[in-house]
């Protein structure tokens, strides 16, 4: 259900919005995107891949990926990646592009008839603004709050830009707050704010200052809530509670601030809270998100892996962030990234660090102390075995079946020769080992399931032939329709002699001619998509105005747009008329004679069937008359297709 909310953006703002979005920009905000030709590639966000099938096209304004059919344009885009509605899209093109939407102020009507994530996503923003003004305008905000936040160094800008803020300590100041704004106790509880009942609403962050979690495009999620006193009977952070927003293990707080700068040194750190995310950025290494306190998920270090494919780990020295580092290490090399190791001196997490050294030296510490997970592991476990065979046979072993996740075969080589050297075992061995492993997990995984199938390139994907595709015409119907949405406004010159002998030119659109052409014949495209995009055609003809390839893209019912998103971002171009021997002289001869042709191939098609059906019928006719009235018309129709033979086998051979 589109809600009335929709009805809000006018029609013609909602143009201009796409036809200003770049898609290529809205894109590499999330992915990262490499040029290739005309496009930009890079890897899925949509599926799990390890080469790029996903690309982008700046001209056609549209993403496509090769390997899962995802596609379509900007606004698509948006809506698949980040989970919004068609107009919370249009509202994200919007607000980047500086293109205003004039609508009313929202009446708590308009309000109530938002979607709830969307609504999740206000009252956030709303609570945050609070929370801030809180902090820096209000006298306990001052004194306690920001007077903490001073204490641990961080400047005024950095609070600023992280959002940070402060909860009155007192039981609903919040909740209050915003119910008088027409917030309502339902979306205060599903997003945590307050807890409680309808009844009886508190505040859950009261007396905290507070840590804003964004996601990828900086809206706001959930919120870290830091107790200021030394109480040991309360925890020491309060999170936002999991809901429909907010996923915990999909989060990497930081992700916002941190993704330009990851993309551009190719390299994430990774760190354990939020304040030393925050000490980091202050101090100008950018590149740091945290994975906040619970253990790494597979889910966050694919979150990384669109920016870059190297992760260094910083942790405490002490024993938890020792064991978080093994396993962080374990899952990131599963994932066919590469990552490194960084442990502060016990005691020390990034933060405290950070403050006590210069930037520089910081960044020359991380340079020269993180080490590769085997430098990392053996570093680790060579003291207490030096002297201790058995320990060390423990050690190697553990190296290997570390060695055994990592997918691509060409890395594990490698490690193995590092492995080799640094703990000074014969390659063959540790080979015998690393092989021992990877056949028992083979055996593992074929017996507790099939693997999935490959998804590859459509060139080496078997081709599935559906229902649709066996209809005659199908693919001669796709590619008229790919000359439509291409093509369709481009003007034709017919040249003729008028009747008084003056030779004189004919002007009309390609959409028109083959329309014209095909109607003529009472031809209507058989498949229920490609119907729908003629009869769209047809009637903008009557109304003047022929639609372009975008109208489609963004056409509300899916299989439309899917389809023109698939036909636009085939590799069959017009072109290839000129590789084909075919002579042409100019670029509106090849549109003509592609055009032609194609009518001609989809007329040819039609006739086949037909032939085949009156051949069918003629077999098992009984009559004789009906008979003869069912050779007649095959006759007709051998004649007709003879003659578009003729015709195609002349251009063909031209
Ligand atoms: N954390 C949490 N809940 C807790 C403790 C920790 O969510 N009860 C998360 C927070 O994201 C925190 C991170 O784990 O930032 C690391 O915890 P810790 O090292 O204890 O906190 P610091 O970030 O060092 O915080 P501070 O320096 O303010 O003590
Ligand atoms: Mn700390």
């Amino acid at each position: 259900m589109q809600s009335n909310f929709f009805d809000l953006i006018p029609p013609y703002t909602i143009a201009t919005i796409l036809e200003t979005a770049r898609i290529e920009e809205i894109v590499s905000e999330f992915v990262s995107l490499k040029r290739r030709g005309s496009n930009l590639i890079g890897l899925c966000p949509f599926h799990q891949e390890k080469t790029p099938s996903f690309s982008v096209s700046p001209s056609k304004g549209i993403f496509k990926c090769f390997g899962c059919g995802k596609g379509g344009d900007a606004a698509k885009f948006l809506m698949e990646h980040e989970h919004v509605s068609y107009p919370e899209a249009l509202r994200y093109l919007a607000r980047k592009y500086q293109i205003e939407i004039e609508e009313e102020e929202q009446s708590p009507e308009e309000m109530a008839a938002m979607n709830e994530r969307e609504r999740m996503f206000n009252l956030n923003t709303f609570a945050q603004q609070y929370f801030s003004t809180t902090l820096f305008e209000t006298q306990e905000g001052k004194s306690i709050g920001l007077s903490y936040f001073k204490e641990r160094d961080f400047r005024e800008a950095t609070i600023k830009k992280f959002q940070l803020g402060y909860s009155p300590d007192h039981r609903d100041s919040f909740s209050l707050y915003a119910k008088k704004n027409g917030y309502t106790e339902d979306i205060l509880i599903k997003t945590g704010l307050s807890i409680g009942s309808a009844e009886r609403l508190y505040d859950r962050f009261q007396g905290r200052v507070l840590f804003p979690i964004h996601n990828l495009t900086g809206k706001v999620l959930g919120f870290g809530g830091r107790i200021l006193s030394s109480d040991k009977t309360k925890a020491k952070y309060l999170n936002s509670p999991e809901s429909e927003i907010y996923v915990k293990s999909k989060t990497l707080y930081g992700i916002y601030f941190a993704k330009n700068a990851i993309s551009r040194l190719d390299n994430c750190l990774l760190v354990e809270g939020y304040t030393d995310v925050i000490s980091m950025h202050q101090a100008g290494i950018e590149n740091v998100v945290a994975s906040s306190g619970t253990s790494l998920t597979t889910e966050q270090i694919r979150l990384v892996r669109r920016y870059t494919n190297n992760i260094t780990i910083l942790y405490d020295g002490d024993k938890a962030g020792i064991n978080a580092s093994l396993r962080g290490t374990d899952m990131i090399l599963e994932e066919g990234m590469n990552v490194r190791v960084l442990l502060f001196p016990d005691g020390d997490d990034p933060d405290s660090f950070v403050r006590k050294n210069r930037s520089s030296d910081v960044e020359a510490y991380i340079q020269n102390n993180s080490r590769d997970f085997i430098g990392f592991k053996t570093g680790l476990l060579l003291e207490e075995s030096a002297h201790d065979p058995i320990k060390k046979a423990g050690l190697i072993k553990e190296i290997v079946h570390t060695i055994s996740l990592i997918p691509e075969p060409i890395y594990r080589s490698v490690y193995v020769k590092e492995c080799s050297r640094m703990l000074e075992v014969e390659e063959q061995t540790l080979m015998n080992e690393l092989n021992k492993l990877l056949r028992q997990k083979f055996r593992n995984n074929t017996q507790s399931q099939l693997p999935e199938p490959p998804i590859e390139t459509p060139s080496q994907q078997e081709p599935k032939i559906t229902i649709e595709e066996t209809r005659p015409g199908y693919f001669q119907e796709r590619e008229l329709i790919k000359i439509l949405l291409q093509y369709g406004n481009v003007e034709l010159h017919h040249e003729f002699i008028d009747e008084l002998g003056f030779p004189d030119v004919y002007t009309e659109k390609v959409a028109q001619f083959i329309l014209d052409d095909l109607l003529k014949d009472n031809l209507w495209f058989e498949h229920v998509t490609h119907l729908k995009i003629m009869k769209i055609f047809v009637d903008a003809i009557k109304e003047g105005v022929v639609p372009g390839e975008k109208y489609f893209i963004a056409h509300t019912e899916p299989d439309i747009s899917i389809l023109a998103v698939d036909l636009l971002t085939t590799p069959y171009e017009l072109h290839d008329w000129a590789r084909k021997n075919i002579f042409v002289k100019t670029e509106p001869d090849v549109l003509k004679l592609a055009i032609t042709t194609s009518i001609f191939r989809y007329k040819d098609q039609i006739i086949e069937a037909r032939l085949q059906y009156l051949a069918q019928k003629i077999k098992s006719c009984e009559s004789f008359e009906e008979q003869m009235e069912l050779l007649v018309q095959k006759k007709k129709f051998d004649e007709l297709r003879r003659k578009i033979n003729q015709v195609l086998g002349v251009v063909i051979s031209k």
